[in-house]
């Protein structure tokens, strides 16, 4: 008796107090998302001595550095310490000086002989993360020509986000000094990084954010009102949002049934960027945007269930890819969207053994309530199919635990009906470093989704192949002349470790792939 008084008056205290649309809990709810310090990235011919200096290696050779003046005594330090230490400029090398010269810190970067953009790109990364906590503002310089000092910066922008901006307690001061990228024609390289650099990185930065922000700040509405924030006053590009009384309208059993268990109201968004010049047909990225995913009455277990808080990885990685694209105004025309939709068990919540239907009037016999992904997607793409009658439909979602156990945090599952499309994805995948593995689909797996009282269930029986049989079930729902591709992000959406572009934590995995996709036409 006692504790319940008790939580009745701390649910009162935390009670919100104003409109039928706060939600209980969302007091943290900050007027921004992610954090905001850090350092700047700029261009110049010159830089001042006093600076952290990063330069970029190929091998072990000092390489005549543009804009950056060593004394005869500086670089014969740092050859001592080269041979020292053996440091060989191999990709992912880093040999780290300090006591030379005015510079605070001398911090050699290897990106490996005749270095790709990408590898460029990955130097920058390792730079921006070892100078994190380096107060001073940081040079860049080294061997890389002056058309590729944007791949340099393009990787620094990915490799220095953070996410820690609810420690308060004995935190470092966040590094903020600038970070300039020195060589001979800096108003070029400026220009390279503004056209397609900075877009592609802020896409990648709104994904990870809204994928790191918990979900008690980050929910259908307030996923919504980010992505507006994101794209306010970018040309080229219109909003559509679908509350639970126009998808019921329309029919839209699916999206509205997984979210009918939560207070916090489902959607549907989407987002069409149209670039001058480009064809008639879109093509449309759908994204899984389940912004938690508790598995409903089929409840998940608890452990590791916070990670959760980023099962709407898809939908946020699709809306970093149109900001992307719209940004650069790139010559492309796609359409966004985002089924999102909060899965949680309640009175209310669907059961497993409800029926549900689509748009189009399918049944699916809803087995699992934690097989929900694939339920939101078939209504997305049932929608965007006919109102927006594109020419490909790209899933890509958080989907199973199965393409974990397949791929491991290496490859993303791809699954695809259509030939051209799987290998246009992979060669995306390959040329922006996030990397796909093609997974079957065979007809006899609809054998396996079959059920007894409806089109489909959305669950099989027993062991199977998991990631397959979920991508089977989202293809139900795409018609068979329309190129249609899956991609499973389970394993990649999030990573223990840090790697040189990708810190720990939620990756923004698919903004750079699908980003490179739609330019590849
Ligand atoms: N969001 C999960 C999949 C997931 C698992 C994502 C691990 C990231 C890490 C998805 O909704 C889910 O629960 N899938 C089930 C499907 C099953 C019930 C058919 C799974 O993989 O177990
Ligand atoms: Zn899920
Ligand atoms: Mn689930």
């Amino acid at each position: 008796m006692k504790s319940l008084l008790l939580s009745a008056c701390l649910s009162l205290a935390f009670a919100p107090t104003a409109m039928a649309q706060t939600i209980a809990g969302s007091g943290v709810i900050p007027a921004t998302i992610g954090n905001s310090a850090e350092r700047a990235i700029g261009f110049a011919a010159s830089a001042p001595a006093d600076a952290a200096l990063v330069i970029v290696m190929t091998d072990a050779a000092l390489p005549p550095l543009n804009g950056v003046t060593l004394g005869a005594g500086e670089r014969q330090a740092i050859t001592a310490a080269i041979a020292a230490a053996s440091f060989d400029g191999k990709a992912g090398s880093t040999l780290s000086l300090r006591g030379i010269g005015a510079h605070p810190r001398i911090l050699l970067v290897g990106a490996g002989v005749s270095p790709s953009s990408l590898a460029l790109a990955e130097a920058g990364g390792k730079a921006a993360q070892e100078l994190k906590s380096e107060a001073q503002p940081v040079v860049v310089a080294g061997a890389y020509g002056d058309a590729n000092a944007a791949d340099v910066a393009y990787g620094f922008a990915l490799g220095q986000y953070r996410f820690d901006r609810y420690q308060t307690v004995g935190k470092k001061t966040p590094a903020t000094g600038a970070a300039t990228f020195v060589g001979a024609n800096p108003s070029g390289a400026e220009a390279a990084f503004a056209n397609r650099w900075r877009p592609l990185a802020d896409g990648v930065r709104l994904s990870r954010d809204l994928a790191n922000e918990p979900a008690n700040v980050i929910y259908p509405e307030t996923f919504v009102t980010e992505v507006r924030k994101s794209l306010a006053g970018v040309a080229g590009v219109s909003i559509e949002v679908l509350d639970e009384a126009a998808m019921r309208k329309l029919g839209m059993g699916t999206i509205v049934g997984v979210g009918q268990g939560s207070p916090r109201g489902s959607r549907l968004l989407l987002v069409r960027y149209r670039g001058a010049g480009s064809p008639d047909a879109p093509t449309a990225f759908v994204g899984k945007g389940i912004t938690f995913d508790s598995g409903g009455l089929s409840l998940k277990p608890g452990a590791g269930m916070g990670n959760m808080k980023g099962d709407m990885s898809g939908a946020a990685s699709v809306m970093g890819a149109v900001v992307s694209l719209a940004k650069s105004r790139a010559p492309v025309h796609v359409v966004g969207v985002a089924a999102l939709a909060e899965n949680m068990p309640d009175g209310n919540a669907q059961r497993p053994g409800d029926v549900t239907r689509t748009m189009s009037g399918k049944t699916i016999e809803m087995v699992n309530a934690d097989a929900e992904g694939r339920l939101v997607l078939a209504d997305a793409n049932e929608y965007v199919a006919k109102a927006y009658k594109p020419k490909a439909i790209v899933n890509i979602a958080t989907l199973t635990g199965a393409v974990v156990g397949a791929l491991d945090n290496s490859y993303a599952g791809l699954f695809a009906r259509d030939e051209a499309l799987a290998a246009r994805l992979t060669a995306a995948g390959t040329a922006s470093g996030e990397e796909l593995w093609r997974l079957p689909l065979h007809k006899d797996y609809a054998e396996r989704m079959k059920s007894d009282i409806a089109d489909i269930r959305n669950s099989a029986t027993g062991q199977g192949p998991g990631a397959s049989l979920g991508a089977h079930f989202i293809g139900f729902f795409v018609d068979e002349a329309t190129p249609w591709a899956h991609l499973d992000i389970a394993g990649v959406n999030r990573s223990e470790k840090a790697t040189s572009l990708v810190p720990k934590g939620m990756t923004g995995f698919g903004v750079r792939l699908l980003d490179q996709f739609a330019r590849s036409e």
